[in-house]
């Protein structure tokens, strides 16, 4: 059967995805203000590339960034895809993005990474804090594992929570900072790495990003010229920290990088949903479960 025609799961929006979208539209203005402020740059393209450079492929890619925001990806990858598609459920952030970041080779929709549904198939689909985001994890990786090609690498860059002193952080930011969904699940390499495996990824792969750079890819801190210095030389130590030590790092760091692979010979129902509840089902429950609304 031709994948094209697989049954779709519903096109029906939770409340939580609701709440998130709602979110991205009203703060959309200043989110995408991060990329255009200098410290803040630097640290969120080297998270980008740092990302896509866990995966083994050349500049002739097709590439699908599932929850793009305001796009700026497209641009900081350009030379490294042959065609760019960014989606995204916030139409405010689809608005900057197809204004500022859209070319010849870039384009941008509005749509549910859930039930998102081309008629085409990418060789790698990336995903840059998304992920922790979602209420139905597993059902998002399950439909855009159906829209690699086979041999395509699904590749998603995710904050981990192992380190003590960055949950407390992030705890903190999730009380004080109301543009900061409190709704977040951070998931561990373990975990993506399990959920990876129960949907067939093969040559699962995952690394540990961002020491001393996340805070300026986050927070917009001046004055810009000491900051934008500080942010370069948090990126050069990092990525030669991260090169040295590898996964040794993966107790301490901000975020977590994980890459799988659709086997080449996939069959088209790949991607069916596992019958077993996994630790990141485990984990969306509990979460479901403490969350303030
Ligand atoms: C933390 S932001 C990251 C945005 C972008 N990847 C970046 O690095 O700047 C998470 C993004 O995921 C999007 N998102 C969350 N759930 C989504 C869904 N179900 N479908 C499409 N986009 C979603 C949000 O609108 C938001 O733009």
């Amino acid at each position: 059967m031709n994948p094209t025609t697989l049954p779709m799961p519903g096109k029906t929006r939770s409340a939580h995805e609701t709440r998130d979208r709602d979110l991205f539209d009203k703060i959309a203005a200043a989110y995408c203000r991060k990329d255009l402020i200098p410290a803040c740059r630097t640290a969120r393209r080297q998270r980008i590339e740092r990302t896509l450079a866990c995966v083994p492929v050349g500049p002739e890619i097709s590439m699908l960034e599932a929850g793009c925001g305001a796009g700026f990806a497209a641009t900081y990858l350009d030379g490294k895809y042959s065609a760019y598609r960014g989606e995204d459920h916030s139409a405010k952030l689809i608005e900057y993005a197809r204004a500022h970041n859209a070319g010849t080779r870039a384009s941008f929709d509005v749509a549910n990474i859930k039930d998102y549904n081309p008629r085409r198939r990418f060789d790698v689909i990336l995903m840059i804090g998304v992920l922790h985001h979602l209420d139905e994890i597993p059902l998002a990786v399950r439909n855009l594992i159906r829209l690699l090609r086979p041999g395509g690498w699904l590749v998603c860059n995710e904050p981990q929570p192992t380190n003590p002193l960055i949950r407390l952080a992030r705890r903190v930011r999730k009380r004080i900072d109301a543009q900061y969904s409190n709704e977040q699940i951070e998931l561990s390499a373990a975990e993506l790495r399990e959920l990876f495996t129960r949907f067939g990824l093969i040559d699962i792969r995952t690394r540990p990003q961002g020491l001393f750079s996340t805070p300026f890819a986050e927070v917009p801190m001046g004055p810009q010229p000491i900051t934008r210095s500080l942010a370069k030389a948090a990126c050069l130590v990092d990525t030669a920290l991260e090169s040295m030590f590898g996964r040794l790092l993966q107790r301490v760091s901000w975020n977590v990088v994980a890459a799988g692979q659709k086997p080449a010979n996939a069959p088209w129902t790949m991607g069916k949903p596992p019958d077993t509840q996994g630790r990141v089902e485990r984990r969306a429950v509990a979460r479901a479960t403490t969350v303030h609304t």
